[in-house]
């Protein structure tokens, strides 16, 4: 099948993706990029809002999302599991407990990320369901940000299990066994319906979901109990 585009050594591939799917696609564009070198290639990394705000305006060739908008008409293909996991200091009173009950959190210093990120929303959501109040003491508009804020000890957060791969830091947050966490979310590749996808950008979703399946991710639950 790649096979396929041997020839078609020119073009162009753009592709946004929201800012957990950061910790996996370079690594697929690495491996893509090798079969295909005459391809330029833009990775754009933002947030829910800016995407959607990309998708209105027709920018780039794929997008890889949480959340496909429901009001834009879009092909979606779900693929890998996107779950998010409530992170605390490793040294958090909280981290030698199991099945802590979701109120355990109300008045815990939280750090949120911002307006726009579709991992606020989904917070906001399952907090607002079970009415649960936390202490948000400052937003974030990045995910490596707010770890950072973490280990410094500036309070709690929920971020996507991806985002605890990156190197060095797991032994100084965990994961807290928190009741209704993990939220169980997926990443969607998402492109405008009405568009005839390239050749290129064609070839790379296949790409996508062939591979994608079968790279490796930490789980938390390992993470969790690493740091114990
Ligand atoms: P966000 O999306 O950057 O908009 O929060 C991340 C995610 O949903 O995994």
């Amino acid at each position: 099948k790649i096979a396929d585009l041997k020839g078609t050594k020119q073009g162009q591939l753009r592709l946004a993706v929201i800012t957990t799917a950061k910790y996996f696609v370079p690594r697929l564009l690495g491996s893509f990029c090798q079969h295909y070198p005459g391809i330029d290639v833009t990775l754009k990394v933002t947030n829910h809002q800016e995407i959607q705000r990309r998708m209105l305006e027709n920018e780039d060739d794929l997008y890889i999302v949480s959340n496909p908008p429901e009001d834009i008409d879009l092909h979606n293909k779900q693929f890998l599991d996107n779950p998010l996991v409530v992170v605390a200091k490793a040294d958090h009173p909280l981290s030698k407990q199991h099945h802590i009950s979701i109120d355990a959190l109300n008045a815990q210093p939280f750090i949120m990320r911002e307006k726009g990120s579709g991992t606020r929303a989904a917070v906001l959501n399952l907090f607002a369901k079970y009415k649960v109040s936390v202490n948000v003491r400052l937003e974030l508009g990045s995910n490596e940000a707010i770890k950072q804020a973490i280990a410094g000890g500036l309070g709690i957060s929920v971020l996507s299990e991806h985002c605890l791969i990156s190197e060095g830091m797991s032994g100084e947050l965990t994961v807290l066994d928190v009741e209704h966490f993990p939220i169980k979310r997926n990443w969607y590749v998402s492109y405008l319906a009405g568009k005839k996808l390239s050749v290129i950008a064609q070839t790379f979703l296949d790409y996508l979901l062939q591979e994608s399946p079968k790279m490796s991710f930490p789980s938390s639950s390992l993470l969790a109990q690493l740091a114990k």
